[in-house]
């Protein structure tokens, strides 16, 4: 069986990103990521990203470094990279923070991960690391 790996990583948008860009990246990002067999969250807020992937080793590895070659942003930090027993996230998704208009809310993949509250509960034992790392960006982006 393929081994199944996470990459975690951040990122700094490189000039301005407009709500339309961000809405071009996701719709592309989402159907070229299920048809690779590819699940994650991607998040941005304030000229900041945060995205999880995971799926088949070869494949997230590739596009990992497709991503970072990828001239919209710069400065990509790896924070997770290693294989991973179980999926963590069920599909591909992106969620922005007060870009939640109808319009964008609709898009497949639009994830409301950061209009949501944060409930001031950041880990228990079992959490898993990517779970964690999304919460402290959504947590300090407040
Ligand atoms: C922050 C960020 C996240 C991205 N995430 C993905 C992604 O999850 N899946 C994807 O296919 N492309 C993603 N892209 C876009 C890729 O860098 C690349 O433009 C896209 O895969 C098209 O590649 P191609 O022209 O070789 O087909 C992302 C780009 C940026 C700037």
């Amino acid at each position: 069986m393929a081994t199944l790996f996470q990459i975690v990583y951040t990122s700094t948008a490189s000039g301005s990103i407009s709500k339309l860009d961000l809405m071009d990246l996701l719709k592309g990002s989402v159907q070229r990521n299920s048809r690779a067999g590819i699940t994650g969250l991607l998040l941005y807020k304030d000229g900041c990203f945060m995205q999880a992937l995971e799926g088949e080793m070869e494949t997230v590895v590739a596009l990992f470094a497709k991503i970072s070659r990828d001239p919209r942003h710069h400065n990509v930090i790896p924070l997770i990279n290693e294989p991973i027993a179980q999926r963590n996230f069920q599909n591909s998704a992106m969620a922005f923070r007060d870009l939640d208009s109808p319009e964008v809310q609709k898009l497949p993949g639009y994830s409301d991960f950061l209009n949501t509250a944060f409930d001031g509960k950041l880990a228990t034992l079992d959490t898993p690391k990517c779970q964690l790392l999304l919460q402290i960006f959504k947590k300090n982006i407040r």
